[in-house]
């Protein structure tokens, strides 16, 4: 038995059947799982679950949640439908903002009242000081490219009393998975697409900065500008734009090139892909802000019961070394 409004499913079920018209083609992929029932519950129970750390899915109504990081904006959907007073969503790329309001509309008209879908960067937070009960970040944090400035945000506008609660699949304690990921951060940072474990590739960092260069500078050849994308890493567009033109103007060739364990970043919009953290370290730079935190290691349990007795279980061992995922959990003092 899954603890939500029936009306909450029909919206889900009618988003993926019927898209809105003008929504972002990636929200079927990426909520793809959610079409079948099964994959639905799973989904239901993995966010039940994780409330379970703050007080369970009931102790959401009334509350005023921040979810940072929203995407598509489901897990806001959620909250609300769980009776939030108020959620807002905030969002980096715009057109998962934009998709999200039109589902919101078309999709869950009984939620839109209670929910502001904001485009914004979590390090700087569009909300009044301690005006927070519960703050979500929600496979997000692996994306901020300024953690610190977003820690420093969650201390401002959580009052006192209230929760932050972060969950991610980065755990950069677990060997296994580190390696795997610093793999992962060459093959987004120089390519090629395509499947790498159980992850797609896409355009890669490189190509995206090939893009902007060639379409800003369209005198130049190929090679210049593959040359000036490899001495560009990390830049976002307006870093490269200006670099190039200094180059053009005179100055040294830009040479900040990629070196393996560096965090790829995207040059359109500025985020990271899949930075990695060490929980207990993310807890410690929690309570210097002023919260009680502690890092939770998690091991699943969203699909089978016995998996989430272990779960249960195995939370409270010390260690982080082989679990894939974690949480924090951190109240404001
Ligand atoms: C993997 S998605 C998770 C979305 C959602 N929380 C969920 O559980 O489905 C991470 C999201 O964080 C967003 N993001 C990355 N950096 C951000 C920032 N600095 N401020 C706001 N959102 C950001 C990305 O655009 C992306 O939509």
């Amino acid at each position: 038995m899954i603890p939500v409004p029936p009306s909450f499913i029909a919206g889900v079920q009618r988003a993926l059947a019927h898209p809105a018209p003008g929504i972002d083609p990636w929200f079927g992929q990426y909520y793809d799982d959610l079409g079948s029932e099964l994959g639905l519950v799973t989904y239901l129970r993995a966010k039940q679950q994780l409330l379970e750390l703050v007080g369970g899915w009931r102790s959401v109504a009334g509350k005023r949640v921040l979810d940072a990081g929203s995407g598509f904006g489901m897990v806001s959907n959620l909250m609300a439908a769980w009776g939030a007073r108020h959620v807002m969503a905030l969002e980096l790329f715009p057109p998962m903002a934009e998709s999200h309001l039109r589902v919101l509309a078309t999709h869950f008209p009984e939620l839109v009242e209670r929910i502001s879908v904001v485009e914004g960067d979590v390090k700087q937070v569009p909300a009044r000081s301690a005006s927070v009960d519960l703050l979500l970040s929600i496979e997000a944090i692996s994306h901020y490219y300024d953690v610190d400035a977003f820690l420093d945000e969650c201390a401002r506008v959580v009052r006192p009393g209230g929760y932050l609660l972060i969950s991610d699949g980065n755990n950069g304690a677990n060997p296994g998975l580190r390696r795997f990921t610093v793999d992962l951060w060459e093959r987004y940072e120089a390519g090629p697409a395509g499947r790498f474990g159980d992850r797609e590739v896409g355009d890669s960092m490189l190509d995206r900065r090939r893009q902007i260069i060639a379409a800003c500078f369209p005198q130049l050849p190929p090679g210049q500008v593959r040359t000036l994308a490899e001495g560009t890493s990390g830049m976002v567009r307006d870093e490269i734009v200006r670099a190039v033109e200094e180059h053009l103007a005179g100055a040294p060739a830009p040479a900040r090139r990629y070196r393996r364990g560096e965090l790829p970043r995207d040059p359109l919009h500025g985020y990271v892909l899949e930075a990695l953290f060490d929980p207990p370290e993310l807890a410690a730079r929690l309570a210097r802000r002023g919260f009680e935190a502690r890092a939770v290691p998690h091991y699943g349990g969203a699909r089978n019961d016995l998996l989430l007795a272990a779960n249960r279980l195995l939370r409270h061992l010390p260690g982080f070394r082989f679990a894939r995922a974690f949480r924090v959990v951190a109240r404001r003092r």
